[in-house]
């Protein structure tokens, strides 16, 4: 398999912080295995490895100042009217991060932020692995501070998204569990260039989802099929790599479709269970079938949500839109594919 170029050394995304202001603009992933439990869940150390695609359009912006005089950091999010203070729970989530950043770079003084998505957040489209990443990179850019693609991408997980870590790549990613010290970062398996996949997501729910994955995660071992879709894992990562690598849709669509389901069915019967699917969940997984039952290659896979992102190659990808939209249950169908990760922001938000 072609090495993506860059893999160590300063990454092409971390903009210069030119007075003490930068700005990233980071995609979310879609995992193909899934990160779904932790060993210790608020470093983000996760239970078992995971393999990801970054998308390409989809982006969360961070614009972060740093202010040495500043007591308390500021922020905001972008709402109806544009950037407005951000609410508390979200603001506290953010600012532990920044702290954590504050102390690794031995600075003092705060932050200033601004967030904005152009895709619906909290609904499983992996707005936390986007915003973290940017949040993190925009950071690190703000103070004038080199660092690796490895480096980045631990300090993104350690947000406590742990899928964060893989969204400072591009392409197609692997996030291995860190048994070993300095394993905790993820890696590049191959670049976007290496296959143009693409990523139709049908979104069927697009207000925030009732339980965040960070609950998810909590709850993942508490049920019957925790054991059983963990012994599947390694065979499943194995054949992942390996399509990856083949550039063979068929065989990673029914391994990727299988994990989701998996996945699923891990978190429905968690003490307490938790639902993500929704009624429109289900008819979109019956068009995709239904797809394939005519020839087309399309596959699906859902994060910790209702949405579904079919994944299907290029030529195929007009049909794939056209037969989602005309489902009742889709509200929006966003064209997305593989990216090359991160990128300086070409406008601030404040
Ligand atoms: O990184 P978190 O804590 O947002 O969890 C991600 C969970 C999934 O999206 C369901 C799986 C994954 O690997 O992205």
């Amino acid at each position: 398999m072609e090495q993506p170029a860059g893999g160590r050394g300063r990454p092409p995304c971390l903009p210069s912080g030119i007075g003490g202001k930068a700005t990233v603009d980071a995609p979310p992933n879609i995992a193909f295995v899934k990160y779904w439990g932790a060993r210790d869940l608020e470093r983000a150390i996760p239970a078992n490895r995971s393999i990801s695609m970054t998308l390409r359009r989809s982006f969360s912006r961070s614009t972060v100042e740093h202010d040495p005089a500043l007591e308390r950091h500021e922020v905001h999010w972008w709402g109806a009217e544009g950037l407005e203070p951000a609410p508390p729970s979200f603001g506290a989530r953010v600012a532990a991060h920044l702290d954590r950043l504050r102390a690794w770079a031995g600075v003092g003084g705060a932050f200033r932020v601004g967030t904005r998505n152009n895709f619906p957040a909290a609904a499983g489209l992996a707005s936390s692995a986007s915003g973290f990443a940017a949040l993190t990179l925009a950071t690190v850019a703000a103070l004038g501070r080199e660092a690796s693609v490895e480096e980045l991408s631990d300090l993104a997980r350690r947000s406590g998204s742990g899928s964060a870590s893989r969204s400072v790549l591009g392409g197609y990613v692997e996030w291995p569990r860190g048994w070993r010290r300095g394993e905790l970062h993820a890696f590049p398996l191959a670049p976007a260039g290496h296959w143009d996949l693409r990523d139709v997501i049908a979104v069927v729910e697009s207000g925030p989802k009732e339980t965040s994955s960070l609950d998810g995660h909590t709850r993942a071992r508490s049920g019957p099929y925790w054991r059983a879709r963990q012994r599947e894992l390694p065979a499943r990562l194995a054949a992942v790599r390996a399509a990856i690598a083949g550039r063979d849709l068929a065989a990673l669509g029914e391994v990727i479709e299988e994990e989701a389901i998996d996945l699923h069915a891990v978190a429905m019967t968690s003490r307490p269970p938790i639902f993500y699917w929704k009624p429109g969940t289900l008819a979109v997984l019956a068009a995709v079938r239904a797809l394939r039952g005519e020839g087309v290659g399309a596959w699906s896979t859902m994060d910790a949500g209702a949405n579904v992102h079919v994944l299907c190659e290029p030529t195929d990808e007009p049909v794939v839109a056209a037969r989602l939209e005309e489902l009742d249950a889709v509200h929006e169908v966003i064209r997305d594919g593989v990216g090359e990760g991160p990128r300086a922001g070409e406008v601030h938000l404040f």
